[in-house]
């Protein structure tokens, strides 16, 4: 590729652009991959998009956006299946793409745990399935659940489906009274052509790859269709469970099997990144020949109980990560440039490409990121792509990595033709006429229409009804769309206006394709029941430039009320007084987010936008983070001084789980400090304070056991 800007080469304003950036790209490739099993751009390129973006948060962790690919993991459930919160989250992998990732993998797992070079740590290394993750419950031996993993938190439920896999028991014998395996449902190659063959004779649906048709077939509303596609099983992990496996991950796996459940055969035990990187070239060697798509080979630490001590990062697991397969790459040609235009008003370039298969998907859209990499240089104006522009016409590099939005890497100025012209970026809203402008040091051009412009506006509602905002039952994308189009919903407040003003208008409604009586009823309802809605809900749902879901909770959880939230956004000056430090003294808001909520709440028309919403809803107070259970849930800790039986990182890993907030100074605000030897003048100013200081063993105590 080597079209973008090394990550070490950013300036701190381009890096925030890019994570920016990123983050656009990511959720629509997540959309598409996860909601749509319509995936647009490859593993490869999803992951190298997802790389640059952790790398860049490792750089620069202030400019982490709330809405940050780095914390998400898949996509809402689609309608129609029973929604199913998961016991346990079912996690996603964090990935590696070459040996010395690898390394520093075992690097990273050795210095958490304070181990040695020279102590011995094993990992298990296993191939990537790429298929679907699903979870299966038993309890006392019978099969009750199978869910997909949704979101992570909420999946669907698909049992009735999943018993129709013949890979999957229905009854397991001699298995804890609870247990939850987990693994992936995919389709062998051979199963996958047949059924295409199938699905083209009878002048059905066919499947881009192996992975959509075993995420389409599973997910069928009517079970006798799954029963008639052939999917299989691999079971390669663990959720809930009232009584452990085995003490190692290898033990778990040959539990599994015993039980009745296909593991991976290539499944190896690795002493050290040595033995793994070997393991990877065999897998890999063998990958032409298994019959299904793998897409990486996954280690995992084989010590259970040091599983546990490693934990999990928001999203990942300390202790497993993905060594991915190379990326792929294809020739095609451009056929037009269209500008999308995004909620924040942001106009992104799309290439239209003459389909072609990258990696087993069909590709006929990639991202052009911005003008400056249509034009072959980068934010600085550095050339790029030894400074190639792309035009229409061009034959163009598809490069897929990961398995999401497709970019362009590269340009054949061989086969330009004569007459392709260079592409001007408009300078014009292509919505809705607004100016488009470009900041200085933005590389984003942004159309000025506001709530104007149809692309803003829609994009917003949009944003508005989401899984995490409003989450309206019966108001989804495309019935925003349509009732904006209509005239019906402009903005958000809009919403909760609709059944009044319709009146004897809900006839209008019944009338129209897809809405019956019943439907309708149920939509005004849902809308009723929305109008209660929690603190950081409603600070998502107003969609503020940079403000996540969970900075978003981190405000409610500080503000607590929409009165003091309001207030303190009314009030506070960006980069000055009492109101704006209180603001970026929350942890995790950082300035850029600070001046995108006081800009918001200034800009008259969308401050008139937001009383107007307020005004209709039930705004429930927000209760401070923590878990109830926890002697130091909601207190402010700091560590100081050298701990011994548990490293820094670990501490303050265990510290957050259990609902504390973990500071780098003491302060009138610390709760408890906790100090090991060599402790200094932190402890020195604790002291001065009245703060309660504590030893390690205590604290060790205090949370119960390590
Ligand atoms: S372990 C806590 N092992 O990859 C970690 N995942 O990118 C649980 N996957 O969601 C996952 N093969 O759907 C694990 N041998 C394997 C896997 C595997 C495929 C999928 C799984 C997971 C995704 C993460």
């Amino acid at each position: 590729m080597g079209a973008e800007t090394p990550v070490d080469d950013l300036t701190e304003a381009e890096a925030r652009k890019e994570l920016a950036r990123l983050a656009a790209l990511l959720a629509a490739a997540n959309r598409a991959y996860h909601a749509d099993d319509a995936p647009q751009i490859s593993d490869a390129e999803y992951d190298a998009l997802k790389r640059r973006n952790s790398a860049i948060e490792a750089r620069w962790p202030d400019l982490k956006r709330a809405d940050s690919a780095s914390e998400q993991i898949g996509a809402a459930p689609a309608d129609g299946f029973a929604k199913v919160a998961h016991e346990m989250r079912m996690l996603s992998l964090g990935n590696a793409f070459s040996d010395d990732e690898v390394r520093e993998f075992d690097q990273r797992v050795r210095k958490y745990l304070g181990l040695d070079g020279d102590q011995a740590l094993l990992f298990t290394a296993e191939p990537k399935i790429d298929g679907l993750s699903l979870s299966l419950r038993y309890e006392r031996g019978e099969l009750v659940q199978a869910a997909t993993r949704g979101d992570g938190a909420v999946g669907e439920n698909v049992t009735a489906n999943a018993r129709t896999i013949s890979d999957i028991p229905t009854r397991l014998r001699g298995a804890p009274d609870l247990l939850e395996v987990r693994g992936e449902v995919y389709m062998s190659h051979a199963d996958f052509q047949a059924l295409n063959e199938r699905q083209a004779a009878r002048g059905g649906k066919t499947f881009a790859n192996p992975r959509n048709a075993a995420a389409g077939s599973l997910r069928q509303l009517d079970p006798t269709i799954t029963q008639n596609r052939p999917l299989r099983f691999f079971a390669y992990a663990w959720g809930a469970l009232s009584a452990p496996l085995a003490q190692t991950q290898m033990g778990a796996i040959e539990r599994l099997g015993a039980l009745g459940f296909q593991t991976n055969p290539l499944t190896t035990l690795c002493r050290g990144p040595d033995e793994m990187i070997a393991t990877y070239k065999r897998i890999e060697a063998a990958r032409a020949t298994l019959g299904y798509d793998i897409d990486g080979v996954v280690y995992k630490v084989n010590d259970l109980e040091l599983q546990r001590r490693l934990g999990f990062r928001s999203t990942t697991p300390r202790w497993a990560i993905a060594h991915k397969f190379a990326a792929e790459l294809a020739w095609t040609r451009l056929e037009a440039i269209d500008i999308q235009v995004g909620r924040t008003g942001a106009l992104s370039p799309v290439a239209r490409l003459l389909p072609v298969t990258v990696g087993g998907v069909v590709v006929s859209n990639a991202t052009l990121h911005n003008e400056d990499y249509i034009a072959g240089r980068d934010a600085n104006g550095n050339p790029i792509r030894e400074g190639r522009d792309i035009r229409v016409g061009d034959w163009v590099q598809v490069y897929r990595a990961g398995d999401v939005i497709p970019k362009i890497a590269d340009v054949d100025l061989s086969r330009r033709p004569d007459d392709a012209v260079p592409y001007v970026f408009p300078t014009r809203c292509p919505e809705c006429g607004s100016d488009a402008v470009r900041e200085e040091g933005d590389a984003v051009r942004r159309c000025t229409g506001g709530m104007i412009c149809p692309a803003q506006a829609v994009e917003k509602l949009k944003h508005f009804v989401s899984r995490a905002a409003f989450d309206i039952d019966g108001l989804g994308a495309k019935q925003v769309e349509q009732f904006y189009k209509d005239g019906w919903i402009r903005e958000p407040a809009d919403i909760f206006t609709l059944k009044e003003r319709f009146g004897t208008g809900l006839q209008q409604l019944k009338n129209r394709e897809g809405w019956g009586e019943r439907s309708a009823a149920k939509l005004f309802e849902a809308i009723d029941a929305s109008r209660r809605v929690g603190l950081n809900r409603l600070i998502f749902a107003l969609g503020i430039r940079h403000v996540g879901e969970s900075a978003s909770a981190l405000l409610a959880a500080h503000y607590q009320s929409w009165q003091a939230f309001e207030h303190a956004m009314t009030h506070a000056a960006p980069g000055e007084g009492e109101a704006w430090e209180e603001l970026i003294g929350i942890d995790g808001i950082g300035a850029v987010m600070a001046r995108s909520l006081l800009n918001a709440f200034a800009q008259e028309a969308e401050r008139a936008s937001i009383d107007r919403l307020v005004a209709h809803l039930d705004i429930q107070e927000a209760t401070p983070r923590g878990d109830v259970q926890s002697p130091v849930a909601g207190k402010t800790l700091v560590f100081t001084g050298t701990l011994e039986k548990m490293t820094r990182a670990e501490a303050k890993a265990r510290a957050e789980a259990l609902g504390a907030k973990v500071s780098g100074s003491v302060s009138g605000k610390t709760d408890l400090l906790v100090a090991g030897p060599g402790a200094g003048s932190k402890a020195k100013k604790a002291a001065d304070l009245g703060v309660e200081v504590i030893d390690e063993d205590a604290w060790i105590e205090l949370i119960g056991a390590i």
